[in-house]
């Protein structure tokens, strides 16, 4: 194949003549004149069509291409400064590589359903793109920050023998005749893995069987999660800090353009996110709700519009801190101040976003956890491995995970996680 130029480098090759390869976004046809907006994916390019200038025949099979036909085209490129992208092209010729009919995407307004019935094509669109671009950039951040701060990549298994985030949202399987769960975390291997590494962290896809329908649960989402041994919740609370502010940071670096122009997010309240942020323990923001009018009662976990009150008054993320042991899972070390309480932490996205992520301290305690193993009605036998990590050099430590899906939903300011991850799971959709 003659060589191709990307769109967003077709500066380079200003007064020159190029080749892009594409997709047909949108087309403009008048008697004498036709305007391709081209798509390939890195940008888009206006290319015009002169009738006179091409002969007569070219000029018609340019007018008669269709919306996401595959294209080849060659012409010269010049500076425009109202073309998008800043370049237009000159059309001298055009081969077409696939054709498209009755492409289902129009752009009149379609609605969700439709529009997720057809992700594999909804991808192709603008804010899609911008999304998914987001995401790639968010993922880079979380590999990088992890990687100057001296974590180690430690890859955890997705089938399970056991569960980590209670019993209710496990996702069984049949293993060869024996019971496996797909993952709901990586914690417990992380555990391991910072016994061995010292700082290690996961990035994967995890299940939840989550029965409800909302706006900010999937049933298969990716998250990070980083584990340091030797850690107390302090640590935790501020590695979380200067971790989501190092993330924020890059998105505002690399993907201004596309959170202003594409998303239309107020950017103010992301260059606001900057450590550190505020921390309330659970009994003031119980108190707290109850002073807002809320009924809440101490002991329970905070719902959406809990949340959402809590963090209000805030400009940037909010940790909430030592919730009631009963409500967090039971690997949670004691508060060794109330026994009540547990060494947890939540923090809770500003503008009604929620918790984007959940983590501790964990219990270095063997019998504490045997205990709590019971109390919760988790298999002992299938712990058996997490607990020699008690049995053979026991050590303070902790972690916490942070659900990718979340955080772009959160930068990005939209309603619903099912946009910020490319083929979304949920109770009523597996496809495509
Ligand atoms: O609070 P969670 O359940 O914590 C854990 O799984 C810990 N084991 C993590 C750790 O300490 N290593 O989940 C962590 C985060 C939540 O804060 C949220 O961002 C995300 O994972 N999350 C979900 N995201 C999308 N859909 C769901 N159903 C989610 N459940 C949790
Ligand atoms: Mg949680």
């Amino acid at each position: 194949m003659q060589p191709q130029v990307w769109i967003e480098e077709i500066g380079r090759h200003d007064g020159e003549t190029a080749l892009v390869r594409g997709w047909v976004y949108h087309l403009r046809t008048m008697k004498k004149l036709a305007f391709v907006v081209l798509r390939d994916g890195t940008g888009l390019l206006q290319v015009v069509a002169v009738k006179g200038e091409i002969d007569d025949e070219l000029f018609e099979r340019v007018c008669d291409l269709t919306q996401e036909s595959c294209v080849e085209i060659t012409g010269t490129v010049r500076e425009d400064r109202r073309a998008p992208g800043g370049y237009e092209m000159q059309l001298q010729s055009l081969k077409v590589i696939g054709e498209s009919h009755d492409y289902p995407i129009t752009p009149k307004e379609h609605g969700t359903t439709f529009l997720m019935d057809h992700r594999h094509l909804w991808l192709r669109s603008r804010k899609q793109h911008a999304l998914m671009k987001l995401r790639h950039t968010v993922v880079a951040a979380i590999r990088d920050f992890l990687d100057r701060e001296g974590f180690t990549l430690v890859d955890a298994p997705i089938f399970t023998p056991s569960a980590c985030e209670g019993t209710s949202t496990l996702f069984e399987t049949d293993y060869f005749g024996d019971k496996a769960y797909l993952t709901q975390s990586g914690q417990l291997y992380m555990e391991a893995a910072a016994a061995a590494f010292g700082k290690a962290y996961c990035f994967g896809p995890t299940f939840r069987a989550e029965k409800s329908k909302t706006r900010r649960h999937l049933t298969e989402f990716w998250m990070v999660e980083p584990e340091v041994a030797f850690a107390d919740l302090d640590d935790i609370m501020e590695l979380e800090e200067r971790f989501v502010s190092s993330i924020v940071e890059r998105v505002l670096e690399e993907r201004r353009d596309l959170l202003e122009n594409v998303l239309e997010r107020d950017i103010s309240r992301l260059e606001a996110v900057q450590a550190p942020f505020p921390r309330l323990s659970y009994d003031e923001a119980v108190k707290k709700l109850n002073d807002g009018g809320f009924a809440f009662e101490w002991g329970g976990d905070f719902g959406a519009a809990d949340e959402t009150f809590l963090s209000e008054e805030y400009d940037r993320p909010l940790f909430v801190h030592r919730y009631p042991a009963e409500v967090k899972a039971f690997y949670m070390e004691r508060d060794p101040q109330d026994a009540r309480l547990s060494l947890s932490v939540d923090l809770l996205a500003p503008e009604g976003y929620g918790e984007i992520i959940g983590g501790g301290q964990r219990s270095a305690d063997l019998d504490y956890l045997l205990e709590q193993i019971e109390r919760h009605q988790l298999p002992q036998e299938a712990f058996q491995w997490y607990l020699d990590l008690r049995r053979y050099g026991t050590f303070p430590h902790g972690g916490f995970g942070l659900g990718l899906e979340r955080m772009v939903t959160y930068l990005a300011g939209i309603a619903h996680l099912r946009e910020a991850i490319p083929f979304p799971r949920q109770i009523h959709r597996l496809a495509p």
